[in-house]
């Protein structure tokens, strides 16, 4: 029996005994900085950055491992000792037996609210987690009932380790870092400001103040303090028997200080006395600040429980209101799910790819594809200013159509790489464009392509190849012409440019070289001679999409021209025998990089955008073909796919062979999204895939056949056991960009089946053992992995948006053609969405009372606010910008009939 239920309209969800599943985490951020996980015994982390970890950084195996979790105790000199928590040695000695305590976690967008019974003390606690939106501190509001008919004696004991240093300082000198904590005491909490921050950069001043401050609703402050590890546990204590508790040790006054020692903020309040079904509350502080006036002033805001409860319901409808879609189908559980996986988003933004107990690796950065990523969503649900971070985003691509890979805080802000290591992603040059093309399709601004952005420029040179030894970082990051100008060029210019180099840039089969890797990051053990047939596919439909971006152009703007650098006009050459032969194309890159190695000349010609729409067409049509010529297997009866990659020693890795059949799901998404698998193909593609990759019980279609081979000629991921990550699980968001690519083409039933196996497997706890939302992968027992940060949120997000509801911009007019299945509408045959489009809160409502399939109804006729809107009987109907211009800020209603 599934043991999570939602509870309301928004995916607030419950679970009971949720301590006895195993790496649970939850999520706690504010927009400030500061971030949390927590476990169900409030285990986790948090942390403002890699160098600021408020408490002990935690990986997943530390969640059933470390006991230093957040702590309040009860103490009873009658009925014994009771965490509120759950991390007493007695509690987890009752754990899965009849005496153990009846706990239960409640949690929406950014709180979470731990219940737990203690049987022996007869009192009920309550725990809410949650950060103020504004704010860097996480606050624990704790309530304390008594369930007894007698009065009750207790005394009240928080108890949070602060480790108040950097991550890296986990194995890297944690005992001398240690050295450094300066520790006080004030009459509400314990701080530790160290001394200095200590590592392999050099040794440098801190003034960062780490905090645990308490208080009472009684104006009850603690009346002594543990302000140090070894005075809180005691000789040969534990955090799951601390000494002081247990044996109410006394404990230092406000006002004392202690040096060189793990630090504790922990604190005893006064005894309370609750007469039967009184109760008491507590508000704990866990923060960071600059300086003890900020801390004063944390404090001032939050402490009294009015204030907090204010806060609490600021901070849920702020993320309420943030999270502006929602779902209404037949199926409500999924309508819950979708909040969470537009929630999480926000969350990729907040968190990076590091930060939570999976992700373990990263410094907080964000990556080159998360940037785009990020901008899917946010032009579905928050979309000002993000033309504006678009155009900061294209700064980073250099002239040679690779991009800077060190992203820096705030937009725009990309770092040169001073190792001088070249790594360069072979998929990154094709993301910048799908954004942009949304971009334009939901705002109808087309002219953001005219836009002058500058380019990134370092020592890496002619795409990673060689070092620019007359670059030095004094010259900045920024390209300059021969006369030492500053470059800018249109976005026009930078997308063909990506492009184009890429299209030259081929391997032995004439197919694009996978570099260092692709989207598949453990693909990295092929740079000389693997090839990614997957993602020449995608370039091929990039350029066809290019081009008609620019036939758009072409159409609504005066200028029927663009002009471009003068280096570039070598690329556009467009020659079919050129196309056949590799060195010839090889020879034709090289002549451009060298041409722009250092600095270019700052000179442009002018070229018609209709000839430039053409050429880049000749090149996808020449490639669609070749890739349909060379990469298409054959398989038995009516299968068939499409080959994915070649492998270091030039061997195409997918096929029948002696032992096995190898199939890859990359290949098939990119083929299909690229337009490059004909409808035949896409039939025969999806018969494959149901055959070698779809699994059901664990989320769907896999991301690849075990090829029982560690296979040191292709990358890292066929060291991973079957099923985890890249090797083999079902890896959200391909599985994800398998549905998008499906239903691009037309392929709904398909393309839903593989949307809601994911969907299903996730909502069933049972199996996926995590929150709600969607996770990076699910491993071969279906355990969902790497919850909550991952681009397939975004995508999932879009691909029901435009692709299931069909809602889309179209040079800016919305678009209505739907594809959603007859399952998907209620008992009455509705189906709705809400958004933002055009700036305006729209609900479009989908009435199909005949519970039609798709592809089998068209849509009879469309009101907006009651107005007819003119339909020509297809599938599929628009609303001009004009009239949604005029609409008001309410939400409206459009309101659609199928037949
Ligand atoms: C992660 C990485 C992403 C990479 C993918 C496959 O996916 O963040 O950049 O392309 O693995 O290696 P995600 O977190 O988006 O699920």
């Amino acid at each position: 029996m599934n043991q999570l239920h939602f509870i309301d309209e928004n995916g607030s969800f419950s679970i009971e005994q949720p301590e006895n599943i195993s790496y649970l985490y939850f999520p706690l951020a504010s927009e400030k900085g500061i971030k949390s996980s927590l476990t169900p015994n409030l285990g986790g982390d948090s942390k403002t950055d890699q160098e600021t970890f408020l408490l002990e950084p935690v990986s997943a195996e530390n969640l059933h491992n470390n006991r230093s979790c957040r702590n309040f105790w009860l103490i009873s000199e009658k009925d014994g000792v009771f965490s509120a928590t759950g991390s007493s040695s007695e509690q987890e000695t009752a754990k899965f037996t009849d005496y153990q305590d009846k706990s239960k976690i409640t949690a929406g967008f950014m709180w979470h609210t731990l219940e737990r019974n203690s049987s022996a003390l007869s009192v009920e606690t309550q725990i809410t987690s949650f950060i103020p939106v504004e704010d860097n501190v996480e606050i624990m509001y704790i309530t304390v009932r008594n369930l007894s008919g007698n009065t009750k004696d207790m005394i009240p004991y928080a108890a949070v380790p602060i480790y108040g240093r950097s991550a890296d300082n986990i194995r890297d000198h944690r005992n001398v870092t240690s050295m450094l904590h300066r520790i006080r005491t004030d009459s509400h909490g314990v701080l530790v400001c160290p001394t200095m921050s200590f590592d392999e950069k050099g040794h440098r001043p801190n003034s960062k103040i780490y905090y645990v401050y308490g208080c009472g609703d009684n104006g009850h402050v603690p009346e002594c303090f543990y302000p140090t590890v070894e005075d809180f546990l005691g000789e040969g204590g534990t955090y799951t028997h601390p000494r002081a508790v247990y044996e109410n040790l006394p404990g230092v006054q406000a006002g004392s200080a202690a040096a060189g020692k793990e630090a504790m903020g922990a604190f005893r309040f006064p005894r309370i006395q609750l007469t039967p079904g009184e109760k008491a509350e507590y508000i704990l502080f866990l923060g960071v600040e600059n300086s003890q006036e900020e801390i004063a002033r944390v404090f001032e805001k939050y402490n009294t429980p009015d204030k907090v409860q204010k806060a609490l319901e600021t901070t849920k409808s702020w993320w309420k209101k943030k999270v502006n879609t929602g779902f209404h189908t037949g199926d409500s559980n999924f309508d819950r799910l979708m909040k969470w996986i537009c929630f999480q988003p926000f969350l990729r933004r907040l968190f990076g790819c590091s930060f939570l107990p999976h992700h373990d690796y990263g410094r907080g950065g964000r990556g080159w594809r998360d940037l785009w990523q990020d901008c899917l969503s946010l032009l579905l649900m928050d979309p000002d200013g993000v033309g504006q971070m678009i155009e900061k985003n294209f700064g980073g691509v250099r002239i040679d159509g690779t991009n800077a890979t060190i992203i820096g805080d705030g937009d725009g802000n990309f770092i040169a790489d001073r190792n001088g290591i070249a790594r360069v992603w072979m998929d990154h040059a094709l993301w910048p464009q799908m954004t942009t093309k949304l971009y334009i399709d939901q705002t109808g601004d087309i002219n953001i392509l005219n836009r002058q952005v500058y380019y990134f420029k370092d020592a890496q040179t002619e795409r990673g190849s060689r070092i620019d030894t007359l670059w030095d970082a004094g010259q900045g990051s920024l390209l300059r012409t021969e006369n030492d100008d500053i470059y800018a060029g249109t976005i026009l210019e930078h997308l063909l440019i990506q492009q184009l180099t890429a299209f030259y840039e081929v391997g032995d089969h004439n197919i694009y070289r996978l570099r260092g890797a692709d989207w598949n990051d453990a693909l990295d053990m092929a740079p000389e001679h693997g090839e990614s047939v997957a993602f020449t596919c995608a370039y091929a439909g990039n350029l066809r999409e290019l081009a008609s971006m620019i036939r758009l152009l072409d159409r609504l703007s005066p200028k029927k021209t663009a002009e471009l650098i003068e280096e570039l006009r070598v690329l556009l050459n467009d020659n079919t025998e050129l196309f056949e032969n590799i060195k010839a194309k090889k020879d034709l890159l090289a002549e451009y990089m060298q041409s722009c190695s250092h600095r270019i000349s700052g000179r442009r010609f002018t070229v018609r955008l209709s000839e430039l729409a053409e050429n880049l067409e000749h090149k996808a049509d020449w490639l669609t073909k070749y890739l349909q010529d060379h990469e298409w297997i054959d398989g038995e009866s009516d299968e068939g796919w499409f080959n994915s990659y070649y492998d270091d020693h030039g061997q195409a890795v997918e096929g029948f062979f002696p032992n096995e059949v190898r199939m890859m799901l990359t290949g098939q998404v990119f083929s299909i999204m690229g337009n490059v698998a004909s409808q035949k193909q896409i039939r025969r593609i999806i018969n494959s895939a149901d055959h070698y990759l779809y699994q059901k019980e664990i989320g769907g279609y896999r991301l690849n056949t075990d090829f029982h081979e560690l296979k040191f000629d292709m990358g890292r991921m066929f060291g991973f056991a079957y099923g985890e990550k890249e090797n083999g699980a079902v890896f959200s968001h391909m599985a994800v960009m398998y549905a998008n690519a499906l239903y691009r083409r037309g392929f709904a039933k398909e393309g839903w089946k593989a949307l809601k196996t994911l969907a299903e497997t996730s909502l069933d706890f049972d199996t996926s053992r995590i929150y709600p939302g969607i996770p990076e992968y699910f491993r071969s027992d279906g355990r969902g992995m790497y919850h909550y940060l991952t681009g397939a949120a975004s995508w999932f997000m879009m691909t029901m948006i435009t692709q299931v509801f069909g809602v889309r911009g179209e040079a800016g007019n919305l678009i209505l053609a739907p594809q959603l299945t007859a399952e998907q509408f209620d008992s009455q045959g509705n189906a709705s969405v809400s958004l933002v489009f055009a700036g305006k809160k729209l609900e479009i409502i989908y009435e199909n009372p005949k519970r039609k399939d798709s592809g089998t109804y068209t849509i009879a006729s469309v009101t907006y606010d009651g107005q007819h809107i003119q339909t020509d009987g297809s599938g599929q109907a628009a609303i001009p910008r004009r009239i949604l211009d005029t609409l008001s800020d309410e939400c409206h209603h459009i309101i659609v009939k199928l037949n």
